[in-house]
């Protein structure tokens, strides 16, 4: 199934598919890195709840009409995707304060942000993923206007379905991080993953955080908090 082994990122390996030169192989590593890889560890366990939770999110949004390079689950940790060329700027959507906005801006934990707020990031790991505007994306990326607004647009929407998703298994969707590529037709299409590693999600009773926060910020043990988010997507209906 798996070919050459095409590019290792902090979070997974991207192999080209045997059987088809169009599509790619993504295998969800163990490793949790934050604060752009300053800190590090290596739960066992963790890539497969990433990649049986974001394959979950990708179907749910197939369902929904947006298009994505999820073609399906292979294997506990392993996923088959379209290959795409991934635009390098960071979609972040943001309904309530947290994170690098309430730093950044000086704005408190919990603030509701209505409408969302959208964000661009560099997706330059040397820099440390620097926020940028849309005059930046089109110089950096090789991205139109046009198609900046068709990638906000999709992320809003994206938004009001994670929304739905996650409020069906108890828990708030505070942000999250996007990443869209173009395909070999040309369409811009969601890519990369959705899972605790890439949204803010609080339990809607107990307000605990349930991502990754867990994690960069020590609040306890992260496999379980994945675990559980798994566990109530498979009792959902
Ligand atoms: P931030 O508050 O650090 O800017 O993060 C906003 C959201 O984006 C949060 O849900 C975590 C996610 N994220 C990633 O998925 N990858 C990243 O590299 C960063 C910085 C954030
Ligand atoms: N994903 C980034 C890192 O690995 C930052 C983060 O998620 O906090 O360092």
């Amino acid at each position: 199934m798996k070919g050459e082994l095409l590019y290792e990122g902090k979070a997974k390996q991207v192999f080209q598919a045997e059987s088809n030169n169009d599509q790619l192989v993504l295998s969800y590593k163990n490793d949790a890195t934050a604060f752009n890889g300053e800190k590090k560890a290596v739960f066992s366990g963790k890539g497969k709840y990433n990649n049986l939770i974001s394959a979950r999110v990708f179907d749910y949004l197939r369902e929904k009409g947006i298009p994505s390079h999820f073609v399906r689950s292979l294997n506990d940790s392993e996923q088959l995707v379209e290959k795409t060329t991934i635009i390098p700027v960071e979609i972040v959507v943001r309904n309530l304060a947290a994170g690098s906005i309430t730093r950044r801006l000086g704005i408190e934990e919990k603030t509701v942000f209505t409408p969302p707020l959208v964000e661009l990031f560099y997706k330059q790991d040397e820099l440390g993923d620097p926020l940028i505007n849309d005059e930046h994306a089109m110089m950096l990326a090789d991205v139109e206007q046009v198609e900046l607004k068709q990638i906000k647009a999709m992320a809003l929407e994206v938004n009001k379905h994670l929304q739905a998703f996650f409020e069906n298994i108890n828990l708030k969707l505070a942000d999250f991080k996007l990443e869209f590529g173009r395909n070999k037709a040309g369409d811009i299409i969601l890519s990369d993953e959705v899972s605790p590693d890439t949204c803010r999600l609080w339990d809607k009773d107990s307000g605990a955080k349930m991502d990754k926060d867990v994690f960069r910020e020590d609040l306890g043990d992260l496999l379980q908090v994945y675990n559980t988010i798994l566990q109530r997507l498979e009792a959902a209906v």
